[in-house]
């Protein structure tokens, strides 16, 4: 890096992975996930240094420019990959923060990696940023880094934003790791959740586990530092959506999908990553009984679900693969005709522009997460979808059903009840699914992700 930035962006990701091919050629791809989707439109807008890992082990990897940005990766050995990444990131925070859906893991050489890598991400910021420069630290991956980042360089306005679920405190303190996680959170001058149930699970936990002045949201860390904890709910660039789904490619591209399919009736859709937070096994039980007991009809209905990978070697997510497979062959086996199955699934991430295609051909959306710090899918689908007729089904567990109100609310757990919101989904009139979509398209065009990043961004500037 020549030049030092004065905003930088720290996040476990980059804005794209490196990939290398089997015959050995290098090719940049756009990274998996919400947190990418949510902050590359900040980075466009804003300039600055985004500092991250570029999705490949064991490779050194120069700076560049891109977008009008820089881009600064962070290597990790394949050993890091395993014990940080897939280990104490995704089996053990990961299960913890979302409701212990899975069992989480507790390894201490896991721990050891995590804090030798969130080590490294704070070295690169001191290092990316100029004197008093505002640093973003993002994510349950590096949650330490504030901390060590204000040791570093106590000159520095520091921020972090969660983008997951923080847990109740009778979760949380499962965490042999508790007190040092608290701490390296609390070296932040501005904490952001993504609801306000996380924030205040966040303060009460410091109100039982520290000494601390709580006041409010304030926490009186040392005589010259606090730390404020609010919520902060992200979004999309809606408009950027909306605009992509109306192109004429986006267009053709789906009324070919529509052609592909047959031309069904109804589509209900599903768009994931292939994570056991989603409720996909419930999601996919609950459209299979449906076909089975005849209220749908595969002869005019279809379900689609694409699902992109991910942490592909961590046992839960390979079991959960598994299980998916196997859910949606057998009931594709028993229901629909030949050559035209109740189920199109595909384990597979598309370009953003066929994303909008299919959002623009469904009748239902279904978002069916057991637990979701935000769930974006529910809002891009909102702004892609190219008049007031759809519908979209959501979970009572994503943090977007605090805003999206007016959607055709879901408990995942409840598969009789979801069965039957999945119906009148389908089959509300035409003026009922329109009040709906309406106010959801008001919602998601007053709370895009410049409003989020100017609210966060101002209030970590305006703090004392
Ligand atoms: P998470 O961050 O947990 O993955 P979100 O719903 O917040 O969940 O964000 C997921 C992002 O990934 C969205 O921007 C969505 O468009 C994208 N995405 C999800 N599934 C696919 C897929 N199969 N192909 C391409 N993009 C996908
Ligand atoms: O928002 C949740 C999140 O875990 C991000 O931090 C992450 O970038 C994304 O989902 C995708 O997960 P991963 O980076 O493990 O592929």
């Amino acid at each position: 890096m020549s030049q030092l930035a004065s905003f930088v962006v720290v996040a476990n990701r980059l804005p794209v992975d490196r990939v290398t091919a089997s015959d050995g050629s290098v090719d940049w791809r756009t990274s998996p996930g919400g947190l990418v989707t949510a902050l590359e439109p900040v980075m466009r807008q804003r300039g600055g240094a985004w500092i991250g890992w570029h999705g490949a082990a064991d490779e050194q990897v120069a700076p560049f420019e891109h977008d009008g940005y820089s881009v600064v990766p962070v290597p990790l050995s394949a050993a890091e990959y395993e014990e940080y990444y897939e280990g104490f990131s995704n089996a053990t925070l990961w299960p913890l923060y979302h409701d212990t859906v899975a069992f989480p893991e507790f390894h201490r050489e896991w721990w050891d990696a995590y804090v030798t890598v969130n080590r490294r991400f704070a070295e690169a910021a001191a290092e990316a940023a100029d004197e008093g420069a505002t640093v973003w630290v993002q994510d349950y991956q590096l949650q330490l880094v504030p901390q060590m980042l204000r040791e570093l360089r106590p000159d520095l306005r520091v921020g972090f934003f969660l983008h997951i679920p923080f847990p109740p405190i009778e979760l949380f303190l499962q965490l042999p790791w508790r007190t040092e996680i608290l701490e390296g959170l609390l070296g932040a001058d501005l904490v952001g959740f993504q609801v306000p149930g996380g924030a205040a699970n966040f303060l009460r936990l410091v109100r039982r586990q520290t000494g601390l002045k709580v006041e409010r949201d304030r926490v009186q860390v040392t005589d010259s530092h606090a730390s404020v904890s609010r919520a902060y709910p992200i979004s999309i660039d809606t408009q950027g959506f909306a605009d992509l789904a109306n192109t004429p490619e986006v267009i053709a591209e789906s009324e070919a999908l529509l052609e592909e399919l047959g031309h069904p009736k109804r589509i209900f859709l599903g768009v994931d990553r292939l994570d056991y937070t989603k409720g996909l096994r419930q999601r996919i039980r609950a459209m299979g009984e449906l076909f089975e007991e005849g209220k749908l009809n595969p002869a005019e209905d279809v379900f689609l679900q694409v699902a992109t990978p991910s942490r592909e070697r961590v046992e839960e997510y390979k079991r959960l693969r598994d299980d998916i497979d196997l859910l949606v062959g057998r009931i594709n086996s028993e229901v629909g005709g030949i050559g035209r199955p109740a189920i199109v699934y595909r384990h597979a991430g598309f370009p953003r522009q066929t994303m909008a295609a299919m959002y623009r051909i469904a009748d239902v959306m279904v978002v069916t997460p057991l637990r979701d710090g935000m769930n974006l899918v529910a809002k891009e689908y909102v702004a892609c979808h190219p008049n007031t007729g759809g519908a979209l089904v959501l979970s009572e567990f994503a943090g977007a059903a605090l805003e999206l109100k007016q959607a055709y609310l879901v408990n995942p757990y409840d598969l009789n009840g979801m069965k039957a919101v999945l119906m009148q989904a389908a089959t509300d009139p035409l003026k009922a699914r329109e009040r709906r979509m309406r106010a959801l398209k008001k919602q998601v065009k007053a709370n895009t992700i410049d409003h989020w990043a100017d609210a966060f961004l101002g209030d970590l500037a305006g703090l004392d």
